[in-house]
C-alpha cells in the first residue's frame, strides 16, 4: 500500500442515515477550484461533487483524471465522481488512482454493471449506479443493492443551473424501496431549498447542489438553506 492507497481509505462516503450536502463544482469557477472546494469544506460539508463529462454521452466536457489528481492534493473531502462518460469501466481505475472516493456510472452506458461494482470496491472505491430521467428504476432493480450509493438524476445529465424534474425526482421513491436504509440515494439536478424537502420526504439522503451552492456568495448559508429544508 502507497501513499495514495492510505489517503483513499481515510475518505469514506459517510454511513447512510445523515442528510448530506455534496456541491457539485460544475458551478464554481473552474480557475480557482481549489479555493472553491476549500470554502465549501469549511462550512462542514463531508463531499464534494466531481461533474466527470466526454462530450459524447453528454454534450458537454468538463475535465478528467489530471484535474481530479491536483484536487486531491487540496482536500480531505470525499470525492464523489459522477461519471457521466460513454466508457465508465475504460476509465474507472485512473479516477481511482486520481482519488475519487467514491465513483459512479451511468446505468446507460455500462455494459457489465455487476463487474464495474465489483472491481469499484477492488480499487478500494464505493460504487454508485446512477439513472436518468426517462430510465425506468427497473433497469437498476439488480445492481442497485450492491452499491454504496444510487444517484437519481432530476435533470437531463450534461449542464448545471437546469429545471428540477419532478416526475423524475418520484424516481426517488422506488429506489428507497428497492435498497432499503443501508444505501444512500443521491439526487441531483435542480436541488435548491424549494426542492430539498421534497426529494428528502421521498427518502434521498445525499444532496447535489451545484447552482444553489456556488451561486451563492454566502456558500455556507446556502448549504445550511439546503440541509434545512431537507430536515
Ligand atoms: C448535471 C450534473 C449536476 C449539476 C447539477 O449534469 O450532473 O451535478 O452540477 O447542477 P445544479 O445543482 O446546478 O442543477
Ligand atoms: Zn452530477
Amino acid at each position: 500500500m502507497d501513499g495514495r492507497d492510505r489517503v483513499k481509505t481515510d475518505f469514506r462516503l459517510p454511513k447512510a442515515g445523515t442528510i448530506e450536502v455534496a456541491p457539485s463544482i460544475l458551478s464554481a469557477d473552474f480557475a480557482k477550484l481549489a479555493d472553491e472546494i476549500a470554502e465549501v469544506e469549511s462550512a462542514g460539508v463531508k463531499m464534494v461533487h466531481l461533474d466527470v463529462m466526454d462530450g459524447h454521452f453528454v454534450p458537454n466536457i468538463t475535465f478528467g483524471p489530471p484535474v481530479v489528481a491536483k484536487l486531491r492534493g487540496h482536500s480531505k473531502l470525499v470525492f464523489d465522481a459522477h461519471l457521466m462518460i460513454t466508457d465508465p469501466a475504460g476509465y474507472a481505475e485512473r479516477f481511482a488512482e486520481a482519488g475519487a472516493n467514491h465513483i459512479t456510472f451511468h446505468i446507460e452506458a455500462a455494459a457489465e454493471p455487476e463487474r464495474l461494482i465489483e472491481r469499484l470496491h477492488l480499487l478500494g472505491c464505493t460504487a454508485g449506479i446512477c439513472l436518468n430521467p426517462e430510465t425506468p428504476v427497473e433497469a437498476i432493480e439488480k445492481v442497485a443493492p450492491l452499491c454504496d450509493m444510487v444517484l437519481v438524476m432530476t435533470v437531463h445529465p450534461g449542464f448545471g443551473a437546469q429545471a428540477f424534474i419532478p416526475e423524475a425526482a418520484r424516481n426517488v421513491i422506488r429506489v428507497r424501496e428497492i435498497v432499503g436504509p443501508e444505501v444512500r440515494v443521491e439526487v441531483d439536478g435542480g436541488i435548491s431549498p424549494k426542492t430539498a424537502g421534497v426529494v428528502a420526504s421521498y427518502g434521498a439522503d445525499t444532496l447535489v447542489a451545484g447552482n444553489a451552492v456556488f451561486s451563492n456568495r454566502d456558500r455556507a448559508a446556502a448549504i445550511e438553506a439546503i440541509r434545512d429544508a431537507a430536515r
